[in-house]
């Protein structure tokens, strides 16, 4: 059997750079994000395989920095509330959980702890009765948040976005009812530039 071979130029591949230079990022420079800019992150979402070609993502993106901060203010009540019904033992999980995942974040510095004050919100949806549409959204999530970095953007997926529908101001996001929000990802420029997580590598099981 032929073995591949794979020469220096592969590994030093531009793809691979960005695939671990990415971080999810949580502090952004004052600076809005180009319109432009967004197209073209938008356009790299377009282009992830989705199953049976569906396609099934759609955008909805926020640049208003007043919308934005709004829009955080209201999760963060629903989320204080659902955290305080959860009970403490959860609160704890919950609290140890944050600081593990976003390690070298000073919270009570931060004012915004949703959208982090970045300049970009994207949201993205997909029709309800697609069986298929989180595989898909989350394959163009990570196609935009590629090129974003490759473009000297940074990026952090924010599952937490998704609590705008219990929130009083979803109808400024005007997603028609048959949709449902999978996923939010904030843009901007970073001003942080956290190191990367441990990655797990016991888990590849390669079969003879
Ligand atoms: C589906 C999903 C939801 C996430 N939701 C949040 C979130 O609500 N808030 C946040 O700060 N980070 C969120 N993250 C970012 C993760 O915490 C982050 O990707 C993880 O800690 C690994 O760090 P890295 O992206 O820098 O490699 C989310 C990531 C994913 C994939």
């Amino acid at each position: 059997m032929e073995t591949e071979v794979i020469n220096e130029m592969q590994i030093k591949s531009e793809t691979l750079k960005t695939i671990y230079e990415r971080r999810a990022v949580r502090k952004y420079k004052d600076l809005p994000a180009d319109k432009k800019v967004i197209e073209k992150i938008l356009d790299a979402g377009r282009m992830a395989p989705s199953a049976l070609n569906e396609q099934s993502w759609k955008f909805y993106i926020v640049t208003n920095k007043k919308t934005i901060h709004l829009f955080s203010k209201a999760i963060t009540k629903i989320a204080a509330k659902e955290f305080i019904k959860a009970g403490p033992k959860k609160i704890i999980k919950s609290i140890i959980n944050l600081f593990r995942f976003s390690h070298g974040l000073h919270f009570p510095k931060i004012t915004d702890h949703v959208f982090y004050e970045a300049p970009a919100v994207i949201f993205i949806t997909a029709p309800k009765d697609n069986e298929w549409a989180a595989l898909d959204i989350g394959m163009c999530a990570q196609n935009m948040m590629l090129a974003a970095k490759s473009m000297g953007l940074d990026s952090c997926p924010v599952g937490f976005g998704k609590y705008i529908k219990y929130t009083e101001l979803y109808p400024q996001l005007h997603i028609p009812s048959s949709e449902e929000i999978h996923l939010s990802i904030i843009f901007g420029y970073g001003d942080e530039t956290p190191e990367a997580h441990k990655r797990v590598t016991k888990n590849a099981t390669f079969i003879d």
